[in-house]
């Protein structure tokens, strides 16, 4: 059983705690990252581009933790084992796992190609990738018995279709992985890991800069808090999910979109 806090002293805190994160090494996932060792957290970080990866232990290394990063392709189930077992090999236990490593693409389903590649590598990195690693990581947390927290970063995507912006394959995997969420903490919770899911807005990051300009200004336009998100402000309520606080916290979706699905 996850006890509740007594008191607000540590609520927030997550010092002393192993987080891995795919894709940490940039955008929003390194928004996480960052959020994480603040509050005091040893990082691992998944991900495929090592000087992206490097640039981000740098700056993480002036909070004090221990930062490591690992190479990680998380379609391939191979990878992430290997990438788990190093990650357990040089941390021990692992409290906290980051799905966030994700990719996008813009297209009508009609005018993909004939082996629907687009399709398959949004859905084999956006949901395949975030079940690779809850599989591998999971098995790791049960074994240990010492529970854990894994959050999935989904995106508002799940709950509207973008008519300016057709992403099908990206909708679906995260509406998916959503709903995944909700079955692992069903399944994990006697094991007493919690499962969240953070479901973003438009957010500052390489992923969202392929936007038109007036389809930017649209966006802000629409949005009731007018600007699009910070990868830091992901990362607030990723400590928060995270941390002793939340400890009664499991199986929801969180949306963090400046309103946007409300309005738009
Ligand atoms: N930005 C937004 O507006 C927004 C909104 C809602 C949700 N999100 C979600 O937030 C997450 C991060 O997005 P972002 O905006 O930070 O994107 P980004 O800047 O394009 O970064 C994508 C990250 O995913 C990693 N990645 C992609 N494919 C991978 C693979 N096969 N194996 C391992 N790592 C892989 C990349 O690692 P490498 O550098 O090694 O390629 C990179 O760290 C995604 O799940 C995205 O859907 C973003």
């Amino acid at each position: 059983m996850i006890q509740p806090i007594k008191d607000m002293s540590a609520a927030f805190s997550l010092a002393g705690k192993n987080a891995v994160i795919t894709g940490g090494n940039r955008g929003l996932g390194f928004g996480i990252a960052s959020a994480m060792a603040q509050s005091g957290a040893n990082i691992a970080i998944l991900c495929r581009d090592g000087k992206k990866a490097a640039e981000a232990l740098a700056e993480l290394a002036q909070y004090g933790g221990k930062y490591e990063s690992f190479s990680c392709d998380v379609t391939d189930m191979s990878s992430v084992r290997r990438a788990v077992e190093e990650v357990c090999e040089s941390f021990g236990n692992i409290d906290i796992l980051v799905n966030n490593a994700g990719v996008s693409c813009v297209s009508e389903l009609l005018d993909m190609d004939e082996q629907l590649s687009d399709w398959y590598h949004v859905l084999n990195t956006d949901l395949n990738g975030t079940v690779h690693m809850t599989y591998e990581v999971g098995k790791r947390m049960r074994d240990a018995g010492k529970g854990g927290c894994i959050l999935n970063i989904t995106s508002n995507a799940a709950f509207i279709v973008n008519k300016t912006q057709p992403m099908s394959p990206y909708s679906a995997s995260k509406a998916a992985a959503n709903h995944f969420t909700k079955c692992m903490a069903v399944e994990l919770g006697k094991y007493d890991i919690r499962c969240n899911a953070i479901a973003p807005g438009f957010t500052n990051t390489e992923l969202s800069r392929h936007i038109p300009p007036d389809q930017f200004d649209y966006i802000n336009h629409q949005m009731p808090l007018g600007r699009f998100g910070e990868p830091i402000e992901i990362g607030a309520l990723a400590v928060f999910l995270a941390s002793p606080a939340a400890a009664q916290i499991t199986g929801a979706v969180h949306v963090i979109d400046g309103g946007y699905i409300l309005s738009c």
